[in-house]
């Protein structure tokens, strides 16, 4: 018994009508499958923002609505009700870890902050963003760790220790010293610095300062909180260095959160 060889087979014309009606069907999918409603234009305060966006090369490693560069976080829903623009502000003067510091004037901070917000009224990004895990302003990067590591009774610190903390947050200290990394200037990452420190060196580098790192007018005491502080990082750094992990690490990318237009 042999089959029809052309049993299956299409002639032309069918294979034509099958090719447009693909083709209309995506055409019909690709304009009806995100909501449009509640579009507001943009006003002049917002565009002026977008202009800013667009003159920094924002873009280049932001995204918004899932388009634009994959180096930092999607921001389309950054800015939401229960967010400070200062928050943002103070990432975008001083960045923080990859994010570089932009040095921009106030009104293009606001007009920034106006656009992003506006954009997070736009609607829901898509793809959801990467939940990060984001480190949080650099000056209150050891509090929010050592924090976090009293939550789940890793350690606590003592007394001592958290007043130099508490001074090391008011002298601002963690703006250029970042934890677990080389500052923006790349200042030195201090959570080994106090292994093998005497008083007076640490007293002579923060009291007289050395190169860029400036003076800071402080007393023996005050010194002595702050070393104590330092050698208390020092001893929990395993701990504290494999939290810091969870801080600044991104969960993993998922194909399976992609729309279909991004294939
Ligand atoms: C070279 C790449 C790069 C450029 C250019 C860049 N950023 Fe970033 N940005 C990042 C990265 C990476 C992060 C995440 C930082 C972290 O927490 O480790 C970030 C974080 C941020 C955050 C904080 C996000 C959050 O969830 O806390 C804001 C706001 C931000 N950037 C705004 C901007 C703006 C506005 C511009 C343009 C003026 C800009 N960025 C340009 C890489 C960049
Ligand atoms: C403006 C940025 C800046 C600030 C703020 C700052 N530092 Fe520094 N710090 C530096 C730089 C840069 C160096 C490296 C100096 C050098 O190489 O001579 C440094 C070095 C140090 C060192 C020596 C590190 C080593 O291993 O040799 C210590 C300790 C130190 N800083 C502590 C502090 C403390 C405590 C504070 C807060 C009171 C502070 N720094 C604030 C920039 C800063």
């Amino acid at each position: 018994m042999t089959s029809s060889p052309d049993r299956f087979s299409l002639s032309r014309g069918q294979v034509l009508l099958l090719l447009l009606g693909c083709f209309l069907s995506l055409t019909v999918v690709a304009y009806s499958d995100y909501p449009r409603e509640g579009f507001s234009p943009m006003g002049a305060q917002e565009r002026r923002g977008l202009e800013v966006w667009r003159s920094n090369n924002c873009q280049v490693c932001h995204q918004i609505h899932g388009f634009g560069g994959f180096h930092g976080p999607d921001l389309t829903n950054r800015l939401t009700d229960g967010v400070l623009d200062d928050e943002l502000i103070q990432v975008i003067l001083s960045g923080r870890g990859r994010m570089p510091a932009f040095d921009l004037p106030d009104e293009d901070l606001d007009a920034l902050m106006a656009w992003l917000r506006g954009i997070n009224d736009s609607g829901r990004a898509q793809p959801e963003p990467l939940q990060a895990a984001i480190s949080p302003i650099a000056s209150m990067h050891f509090n929010e760790l050592i924090a976090l590591a009293g939550e789940r009774d890793l350690v606590t610190i003592p007394g001592s220790a958290q007043e130099g903390l508490d001074l090391w947050t008011t002298m601002q200290c963690g703006t250029c010293h970042r934890a677990f990394q080389a500052g923006l200037l790349r200042e030195p990452d201090l959570t080994a610095a106090a292994t093998d420190r005497s008083f007076e060196s640490l007293y002579q580098i923060i009291t007289e300062g050395s190169g860029r790192m400036p003076a800071a007018p402080l007393d023996d005491d005050q010194v002595r909180t702050l070393g104590a502080f330092l050698q208390w990082v020092a001893d929990n750094r395993p701990i504290l260095s494999e939290l810091n992990l969870e801080f600044t690490q991104y969960d993993s990318f998922r194909w399976s959160d992609l729309p279909w237009f991004e294939y």
